[in-house]
């Protein structure tokens, strides 16, 4: 296959290196896709394709890392924040809307007695963070998975001060025996266990909770006093509107939703136990910004989950996945690659495990392959994070995906066996 041509991007890409730091910051930088194959810009994107700068055509399955629900450019949702945009929607005090959608996302949440609204997962993650070490007056907080930037979880420690991140202990998922040695070792001194309810992690398989494990979970945060907190800023209204805790029938303390419920609109929250929310009203716990009370995003939240519940988005988009599963399972077995396929129909990863074992590198070059093979047939996947269906993804793409794999696959498979 002809290599793609990203001459524009990569224009673009030589230019910001000037302005801004990197090019392009965090996880998007080209570093992290197939450095000289992946475009490094976007230009457009509609229902589950995307455009980059040099007018190459994807199907995009990373959906903007989780938020892009709906699809790319949904007209009525849009229509619905342009027409709002249009009587102002900064201001001091509060508009009725975030009464609306706090109403709704209670009636959605399966453990939200109460909920306050920020603008992204990092901030939520933090917010939450906070009010349970004040509220167990408690510092150490167990984790798994990412849950953002904040001092307290970033995943690289560079001008975090130590004290800071030291009191973050990170614990292996589905594994109880570990956490309740964890707990003994920091006794009385845990706040919070922190945790995505299914393990998603940066270049792991998806891992689905083993049976009892958030149970277990759940019973040894309550016998110790600890806050238990559900990063759901991926699962939640993916998984099922109200995440993995619908789904499982787990209620934890507190828990962080975003992404999804926005359909790229800037929104993520806090939700949970009205007891602890009212720790922010003594005044002794601060959390506050200038754009948190910001009607746009919450009238964009407010139209997504209308378009959720009326089309029933949860169920298109989990036999969507289902569909090209099936075939990525299929593919994988004709073709014998070396590949394997985790997670669920909502989200999913392609991996490459080492199967020669110690320091061979030929899995890498089978990954390094199979996504430069995608890229230059017109499928946007990452070889390090795991891919998303949004309800826009037609048959038609989500079929055209799946040859695009079959025949990537084949080709590692034939040249790096
Ligand atoms: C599970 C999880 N928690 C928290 C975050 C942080 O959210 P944001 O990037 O909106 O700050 C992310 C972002 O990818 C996430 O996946």
């Amino acid at each position: 296959m002809p290599k793609l041509k990203i001459t524009q991007s990569e224009k673009l890409y030589a230019e910001a290196q000037q302005y801004i730091p990197g090019g392009v910051i965090g996880i998007r930088r080209p570093l992290n896709f197939v450095p000289g194959e992946y475009p490094i810009f976007f230009e457009r994107g509609k229902g589950g394709l995307m455009w980059d700068p040099d007018g190459n055509e994807f199907i995009d399955f990373l959906c903007a890392y989780g938020p892009i629900i709906l699809g790319h450019a949904e007209d009525e949702l849009d229509e619905a924040v342009a027409a709002h945009m249009k009587n102002g929607f900064c201001f001091n005090l509060a508009q009725k809307w975030q009464n609306e959608l706090a109403k709704k996302v209670c009636s959605i949440v399966p453990s939200a007695e109460q909920c306050f609204f920020v603008k992204t997962g990092s901030g939520a993650t933090g917010a939450a963070v906070r009010l349970a070490r004040y509220h167990t007056g408690k510092n150490k907080i167990l984790q798994h998975g990412y849950h953002g930037w904040g001092d307290w979880c970033a995943p690289v420690h560079g001008g975090i001060p130590d004290h800071v991140y030291k009191d973050t202990i990170s614990f292996p998922y589905n594994d109880l025996d570990a956490l309740e040695k964890l707990i003994a070792e920091n006794k009385d001194e845990v706040a919070a266990i922190m945790m995505t309810p299914l393990s998603h992690e940066l270049n792991h398989d998806i891992e689905m909770p083993k049976a009892g494990y958030l149970e277990g979970v759940r019973a040894l945060a309550t016998k110790n006093n600890i806050v238990l907190i559900f990063d759901e800023v991926r699962t939640g209204f993916r998984v099922a509107m109200g995440g993995m805790q619908e789904k499982y029938k787990i209620k934890p303390d507190l828990t962080v939703m975003g992404k999804g419920m926005g359909n790229g609109y800037a929104i993520a929250m806090v939700v949970g136990k009205k007891e602890l929310m009212q720790s922010m009203i003594d005044g002794k716990v601060f959390i506050s910004s200038t754009y948190f009370p910001n009607s746009l995003e919450m009238v964009a939240a407010l139209k997504v989950i209308e378009i959720m519940e009326r089309e029933n988005v949860i169920d298109a988009i989990w036999k969507k996945g289902e569909r090209i599963m099936k075939k990525i399972s299929a593919a994988i077995e004709e073709t014998k690659a070396k590949a394997h396929l985790s997670g669920i129909p909502p989200m999913w990863f392609i991996s490459f495990p080492n199967v020669e074992g110690g320091d061979s590198k030929a899995y890498r070059n089978r990954r390094v392959r199979f996504f430069t093979e995608c890229i230059q047939r017109g499928l946007f996947l990452q070889p390090y994070h795991h891919a998303y269906i949004a309800w826009r993804h037609t048959d038609e793409q989500l079929d055209k995906a799946a040859n695009i794999i079959k025949e990537s696959l084949s080709i590692v498979m034939k040249e790096l066996p």
